[in-house]
Order: structure tokens, then C-alpha cells, then sequence
């Protein structure tokens, strides 16, 4: 499976990577090096040294290496950073991240088989379900 892993020069994303060309599949690699490593990614991948704000570059990555699966891992994770300047944490954290989700679509057109992006950040996308409330669901639960 071509799987396009984002942040795949970070700390969490590089392990990805490996565990994935281990298993055989094609994998590149959208990462800006902003805090990640150019020496971190597996040699096997190939490496889109991109911006996740950069809508044309990602679509780019997206029209060149037709992702079947992408694993968003690339992050601003610098919490004072997220203080300071949450324009800047936002502009990464989440519109990029729904520019990711708005490229996909555009695979599957240009491509017989369906993409499935899949969001494995701290915040998890699309599986996300509220429990269902009955009468007896208490308003104010204490423990
Ligand atoms: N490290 C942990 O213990 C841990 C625990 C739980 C969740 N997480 C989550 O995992 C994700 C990755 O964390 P990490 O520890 O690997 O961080 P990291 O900084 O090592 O990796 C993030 C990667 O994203 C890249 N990146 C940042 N902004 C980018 C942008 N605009 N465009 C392209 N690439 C960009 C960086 O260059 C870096 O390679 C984050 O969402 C983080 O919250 C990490």
C-alpha cells in the first residue's frame, strides 16, 4: 500500500515509518524539518521536504505519490509556541490539518483506489461518538 506518513521525520512519525517499510508497503514522508530530522527518515521513503500550510505543495505530494492511507503526524507541538502565537499553533494543528483531509478527495478522483486518511494525532478524527443519553443518564455525574 503507498501510505503517505506526515511528520515522518519526527519523533513519532520516523518509528511509523520504519514499522511500515518494515512491513513492505511504499511510504513517503511530507515533513517541513521544522522540529523533525532529515537523518530520521528510513531511506527507503521518500522524502517531500514541504509545508502542511502550503496547499499547492501538499496536493503536489498527494498528485505525485497518490496516497492509498495517510497517517497525519506532523505537528506544532511546542506549547509555549501554542501560547504565544496560537494563529500560528492553529494555522498547523488544525487547518492544515483539514487541508489534509480536502486533498483526498482529490486522489480519489485521479485514482482507482479509494484513500483512506486516517488521523492518529492526539486528537482522534472521525471516531469520535457521544453516548447515547437516556432518562436515567445523570446531569451532573461525580465520579
Ligand atoms: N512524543 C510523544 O510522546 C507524543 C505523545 C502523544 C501524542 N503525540 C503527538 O504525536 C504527534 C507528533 O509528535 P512528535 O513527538 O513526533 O513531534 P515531533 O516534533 O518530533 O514531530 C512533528 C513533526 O512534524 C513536522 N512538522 C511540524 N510542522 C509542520 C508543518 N507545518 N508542515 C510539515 N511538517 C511539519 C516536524 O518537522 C516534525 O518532524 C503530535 O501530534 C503529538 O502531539 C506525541
Amino acid at each position: 500500500m503507498r501510505i503517505l506518513v506526515t511528520g515522518g521525520a519526527g519523533f513519532i512519525g520516523s518509528h511509523v515509518v520504519d514499522r511500515f517499510v518494515e512491513r513492505g508497503h511504499e511510504v513517503a514522508v511530507l515533513d517541513n524539518l521544522s522540529s523533525g530530522f532529515r537523518a530520521l527518515v528510513n531511506p527507503a521513503a521518500r522524502l517531500y521536504e514541504a509545508d502542511l500550510t502550503d496547499a499547492a505543495a501538499v496536493e503536489r505530494c498527494f498528485a505525485e505519490f497518490r496516497p492509498e492511507l495517510v497517517d497525519h503526524h506532523a505537528a506544532q507541538i511546542d506549547v509555549r509556541r501554542s501560547v504565544d502565537d496560537p494563529v500560528f499553533d492553529a494555522g498547523t494543528n488544525i487547518v492544515a490539518a483539514l487541508g489534509l483531509l480536502q486533498a483526498s478527495p482529490a486522489t480519489a478522483s485521479a485514482s482507482s483506489s479509494t484513500p483512506r486518511p486516517a488521523e492518529r494525532s492526539t486528537a482522534r478524527a472521525g471516531s469520535c461518538r457521544r453516548p447515547r443519553r437516556t432518562r436515567s443518564t445523570p446531569s451532573r455525574p461525580t465520579a
